[in-house]
């Protein structure tokens, strides 16, 4: 009980601090949110978008599930992209993976039916598209390897989404990337794919990762 005691007392703490340093702020953005960002994170307790990168309340628009996924068949991920893109028109998508991740661990481990297990399928698929190379690895290395390859995966995922291409199609602003955080020294890494329009995704990558 002991936290959930001190989460009361540090809200109220930041309550008012909030509320004396900068009167009105909290009044101002309680009639609507304009987010800036589509963030979709891993649910690591260690990779929390608000103290990675500082902006302020309000910003960024968040959906986080284990091993950062965007599962085209799950309403969850749906929901909030369609929400973000079609009702909020969050003009950046950010999938951000983390090095050391325990869902990207286990999907190079066993293989159950549990429900974390089968959630995990999703990267599995990763995996074995990407195996040639990532047998080749080291069990670390490989382990962070596929943690950038599910970045770009879930990028692709979700610009293979009729959601996205209909937005880019009505010449909506949508910029998707892919990044990847390291807790070693708390630094986020563009992994080198970012797309603002269906033809710049087409032209990279739509071929592979067609039907
Ligand atoms: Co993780």
């Amino acid at each position: 009980m002991h936290t959930i005691r001190q989460m009361m007392k540090n809200n109220r703490e930041w309550s008012e601090r909030i509320r004396k340093e900068n009167p009105g702020y909290l009044e101002s953005i309680s009639h609507s949110q304009k987010p800036e960002i589509l963030w979709i994170g891993c649910s690591d307790a260690r990779v929390g978008p608000d103290q990675l990168i500082g902006l302020p309340m309000g910003s960024v628009f968040v959906h986080r599930n284990v091993a950062n996924v965007f599962a085209t068949n799950d309403l969850n991920c749906l929901a909030v992209l369609e929400y973000a893109i079609d009702e909020l028109k969050v003009p950046n998508i950010v999938v951000c993976g983390h090095y050391g991740c325990g869902g990207v661990n286990a999907a190079l481990e066993h293989k159950g039916v549990n429900p974390v297990d089968l959630w995990l399928d999703q990267v599995r698929f990763v995996y074995n598209r990407y195996a040639e190379e990532l047998n080749h690895l080291e069990r670390s290395e490989r382990a962070n390897r596929l943690a950038e390859l599910n970045v770009e995966a879930q990028v692709h995922n979700i610009c293979r989404n009729t959601i996205i291409r209909e937005a880019w199609k009505r010449g909506q602003q949508v910029n998707v990337i892919g990044v990847i955080y390291d807790i070693h020294d708390g630094l986020l890494k563009q992994l080198g794919i970012e797309f603002r329009s269906q033809e710049a995704w087409e032209a990279c990558y739509g071929e592979a990762f067609s039907g």
